[in-house]
């Protein structure tokens, strides 16, 4: 039988949410991740550190699994201040801010409605050290949804890299080979994180002989030639790419429905997926960079020193699990997994 033993891994992008589903979240997220990255996109938003740090405490009053530690996020609107950011950094608890561009994805139409309104607190980010993370994609009407990372790029990331040189930023679930290029010819303070469903599927698994909703996310999957540059990113052993999930449940009724939420669950099989992904690309050997030393090392934080195994053993994911008093649709839902942690 096939068995790793990788330093534990953490996921430096997870959607906990709140409320009745935290317990069912925090259960699956702190199974074997040392760390996770929360976002902050709550209804209402945690814009500030108070918020923040009360989101906190109730995900560690669900009693996570073993020593789980949220790193939590605030969210950037057009009335952050650089004082805000700066206590959010004295917190010690707050490790990064988001951009969400106003309208983008789920609930984000609190977020940034022109990069001139952030002014200050990019210019606080760039002094604090702490990451400025990223939902690159515009949301002008006449772009193409399969275009709009790319433009984000062009349009708005570029400028600001340019302009705050020292900034560190994280381009968050990047989608495009565009952004793999971006990514890795900007300087070292640029990184990005890679979703296991953005790494397994392409645009014909959501859409061909029927539409799948689970499969709906944002960035949207693109066509297979950018799915196949993120698995070489990802496995490439170039530190700018790290694990980052984007496990973003939304119960079973929100997703199939007309006009359904974007966001997939994976955080049930997290790290399974991603070695499943490694394995089929002949690069095990480069899952423990990826998903345990990439993401600390950009954030300026200690590595994990414990470990964890996993084995080719197969197992069958849930056909649903329990999400609060509702239930989710996982990825894979029903589906063998070829790998299976122990
Ligand atoms: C995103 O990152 O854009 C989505 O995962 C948002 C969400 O909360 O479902
Ligand atoms: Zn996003
Ligand atoms: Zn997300």
């Amino acid at each position: 039988m096939t068995t790793i033993t990788i330093t534990r891994p953490d996921d430096w992008h997870v959607h906990l949410r709140d409320g009745d589903v935290l317990k069912d979240t925090v259960r699956d997220i702190s199974r074997y991740m040392g760390r996770a990255i929360i976002m902050p996109n709550l209804v209402p938003p945690v814009t500030d550190t108070d918020a923040a740090l009360s989101y906190r405490e109730r995900i560690i009053a669900q009693g996570p699994q073993g020593n789980f530690s949220p790193l939590m996020v605030i969210y950037l609107t057009d009335n952050t201040t650089a004082e805000e950011i700066h206590k959010a950094k004295s917190s010690g608890h707050i490790y990064a801010a988001k951009l969400y561009p106003a309208g983008a994805t789920t609930n984000s139409d609190s977020g940034v409605t022109s990069v001139e309104n952030i002014r200050p607190a990019l210019q606080a980010l760039q002094e604090t050290g702490m990451p400025l993370l990223v939902h690159g994609e515009v949301t002008t009407h006449d772009i193409d949804i399969f275009d709009r990372e790319t433009v984000f790029l062009e349009t708005v990331l570029a400028p600001i890299v340019e302009q705050y040189p020292d900034l560190k930023v994280v381009l968050e679930h990047i989608t495009t080979a565009d952004a793999v290029e971006f990514v890795t010819n900007a300087g070292p303070n640029v990184g990005a994180t890679i979703t296991a469903h953005h790494l397994m599927f392409n645009r014909n698994h959501m859409l061909v002989g029927g539409i799948r909703p689970h499969f709906y996310c944002l960035p949207i999957l693109k066509r297979n030639v950018h799915q196949h540059a993120l698995v070489a990113a990802a496995t490439s052993g170039n530190p700018k790419f790290f694990l980052g999930t984007d496990s973003a449940p939304h119960a079973q009724g929100r997703k199939e429905s007309a006009c359904g939420c974007a966001g997939s669950y994976t955080a049930h099989a997290a790290i399974e997926l991603y070695a499943e992904v490694f394995d089929d690309a002949g690069a095990l050997d480069k899952l423990e960079a990826f998903a345990s030393f990439n993401g600390p090392d950009f954030y300026d934080l200690p590595r994990n020193t414990d470990s964890i195994t996993l084995t080719k053993e197969s197992w069958t994911v849930p056909e649903t699990m329990a999400f609060g008093n509702d239930e989710v649709v996982p990825i894979r839902a029903g589906e063998a997994m070829a790998w299976k942690v122990i």
